[in-house]
């Protein structure tokens, strides 16, 4: 069921990217984190040009062909299949969200190409067991082959590292070598004194939902895997050499990302 009184971070998401699938109680969360955190739309935007240029890489060098996007959040522009089809028409796509309004805008992420496919399931991170052992998702994967594991800001709301640091392993446990692992997770280690205080501020009011982590905790998640060049960078910083100068500052992006292999 949608719950309207409750925030959303998927509406609240779809928000701050200038979407309308959202509501007010949302809406007012966006507002209160902006008012913390000014550039929050900058680094939205910024995470959506990491998904999309690290499906690209993919998909054009890496010969990838499927993916298991978990965290997809409402519908945009250039979803997980929009971008790999475009290159590689054949391209399998699973989204997984746990949020109810994302099921009812599912729709719009099964346009796959006639070659390709595409499947949504409404599950939740948290028990990885149960969306690997989907026939919707086995019906379109084939785990023995290659799979790209998309975890794009969604990891910052399991609140324990080591908790999120178990899910990762057992989705990677069930992949052939040759997968990649594509993620990005919010950061504090950019921000000034003044910028923390405030964000400790909402956190102690129960405003915030999201939990950052440090350069070393985010990279954790990529262990014992080969990480692409250049490593973990602010989201707006890897592979954006084509995009638009100047980049903006870590600080005002505040999001790790890191594109990983299996060996
Ligand atoms: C900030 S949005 C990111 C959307 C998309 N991955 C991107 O980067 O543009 C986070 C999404 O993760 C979903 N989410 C949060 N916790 C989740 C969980 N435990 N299981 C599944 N999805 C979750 C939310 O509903 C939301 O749609």
């Amino acid at each position: 069921m949608v719950d309207e009184s409750r925030v959303h971070s998927a509406r609240r998401y779809n928000y701050w990217l200038g979407g309308k699938d959202n509501y007010a109680v949302d809406r007012e969360s966006g507002d209160q984190i902006a008012a913390v955190f000014p550039t929050i739309r900058t680094t939205v935007v910024e995470n959506r040009g990491f998904l999309r240029r690290a499906v690209t890489h993919l998909a054009t060098e890496a010969g990838i062909r499927q993916f298991l996007d978990i965290g997809t959040g409402l519908p945009t522009a250039d979803n997980t299949h929009e971008v790999a089809q475009r290159i590689a028409p054949d391209s399998r796509v699973v989204y997984v969200d746990n949020d109810p309004m994302v099921l009812v805008h599912a729709r719009a992420l099964l346009t796959s190409t006639p070659e390709g496919r595409t499947a949504y399931l409404e599950a939740d991170l948290r028990d990885p067991q149960k969306i690997l052992a989907d026939p919707a998702l086995r019906e379109v994967l084939d785990l023995g082959q290659p799979v790209a594991l998309m975890l794009i800001a969604v990891l910052h709301f399991i609140e324990s590292t080591e908790e999120a640091k178990r899910i990762v392993g057992v989705l990677l446990d069930a992949l052939p070598s040759g997968s990649y692992l594509v993620l990005s997770n919010g950061t504090s280690d950019f921000a000034d004194d003044e910028t923390r205080a405030r964000f400790a501020g909402l956190a102690s009011r129960g405003r915030l939902d999201a939990y950052p982590r440090t350069a070393a905790e985010v990279s954790s998640f990529a262990e014992g895997l080969e990480a692409l060049e250049p490593g973990l960078v602010v989201v707006s910083d890897w592979r954006a050499g084509d995009e638009p100068e100047p980049r903006p500052a870590p600080a005002e992006v505040a999001v790790y990302g890191i594109v990983a292999r299996k060996p």
